[in-house]
């Protein structure tokens, strides 16, 4: 796993990256000075502070368009064509809208935000994505008073991804968030990865990511967002809703029916490394725990 290296790259972006940690763990801007960037999962020292590596990142996906094995996303998604591209926005919109990828990059900054990603099969990885907030795009529309969830819809295109002639999943891959939820800061558009254009394997040419919700809530390649009235259901909770519920924030007190959640393996660790503690929403509790107040998360798991 390489170590971040921090004289290889600019002033701004180790403040950027910096600063939207110390965000996510409520601590003042003088405490970051010039350590290690202070993540988030303590367990197993600072190991946790570190980037998984670009290869890491491109090359063991899920990505069930383009096959259910680790590598199939990198194999079979390399001709895959996201241009042109247009995300629908829609429902309970006063004007629904059709925008197109070029716009998207042109009216919104993608920043670097470093983000965990913590898979609910019980790995994580430290990801540098290009992005911005969901919040923003969804500044294009006025929301009725009947928009309480949104829902994403991944492209169906069965000629260009061989995994659509399968049934594993219900096509479209859906997934879906509370409008709070969706409206949260955190809540990322990725445009990109390791300051590059995001690769197709990883959700090009946009994807959705929510650094405190298991991996699967973060749809890849989406054309539509709709907001809706009712609770969505995705297209995991559609396969499995003993294993898969709606909320699906990242606890390491609620174990999926076939794997412990307690702890994770970090991925490009050598295969003798302990597994870490998994940590309550990610580690990203200090940002989101207000969002589930009162509520009972063994429930709404
Ligand atoms: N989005 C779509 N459209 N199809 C998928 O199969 N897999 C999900 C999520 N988004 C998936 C998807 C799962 S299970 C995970 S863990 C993450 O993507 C993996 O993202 P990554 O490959 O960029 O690490």
């Amino acid at each position: 796993m390489k170590k971040i290296n921090y004289s290889e790259v600019t002033p701004e972006k180790i403040y950027n990256n910096r600063r939207f940690f110390i965000k996510s763990l409520g601590l003042g801007v003088s405490s970051i000075a010039m350590t290690a960037l202070p993540l988030i999962n303590n367990a197993n020292s600072n190991e946790d502070n570190e980037l998984t590596s670009y290869k890491d990142i491109t090359t063991y996906n899920n990505y069930y368009e383009f096959g259910t094995a680790k590598g199939d996303p990198y194999k079979y998604a390399q001709n895959f064509k996201t241009n042109p591209w247009n995300i629908t926005i829609d429902g309970e919109v006063e004007k629904p809208i059709q925008i197109s990828i070029e716009e998207i990059l042109e009216t919104f900054v993608s920043e670097e935000r470093i983000q965990r990603l913590r898979c609910v099969e019980g790995w994580s990885m430290v990801i540098p994505w290009m992005g911005f907030s969901l919040s923003q795009l969804l500044s294009k529309v006025t929301l009725t008073s009947k928009a309480k969830f949104v829902e994403f819809e991944s492209v169906y295109d069965p000629e260009q991804m061989r995994g659509q002639k399968y049934p594993v999943l219900q096509w479209p891959y859906r997934e879906g968030l509370r409008i709070d939820e969706a409206m949260h800061p955190l809540t990322t558009v990725v445009t990109g990865l390791y300051g590059k254009k995001l690769p197709n394997q990883n959700g090009a040419p946009l994807r959705i990511f929510i650094p405190w919700k298991y991996g699967f809530k973060s749809a890849k390649a989406i054309v539509k967002i709709k907001l809706v009235e009712k609770m969505p259901t995705s297209s995991w909770m559609r396969a499995s809703p003993r294993e898969y519920g709606f909320y699906s924030n990242v606890n390491p007190d609620v174990d999926h029916p076939r794997w412990s959640q307690a702890t994770e393996r970090i991925i490009g660790n050598d295969i003798f490394a302990p597994r870490v503690k998994t940590l309550m929403f990610n580690g990203y509790g200090d940002d989101v725990a207000s969002l589930y107040t009162g509520m009972d998360l063994k429930k709404y798991f």
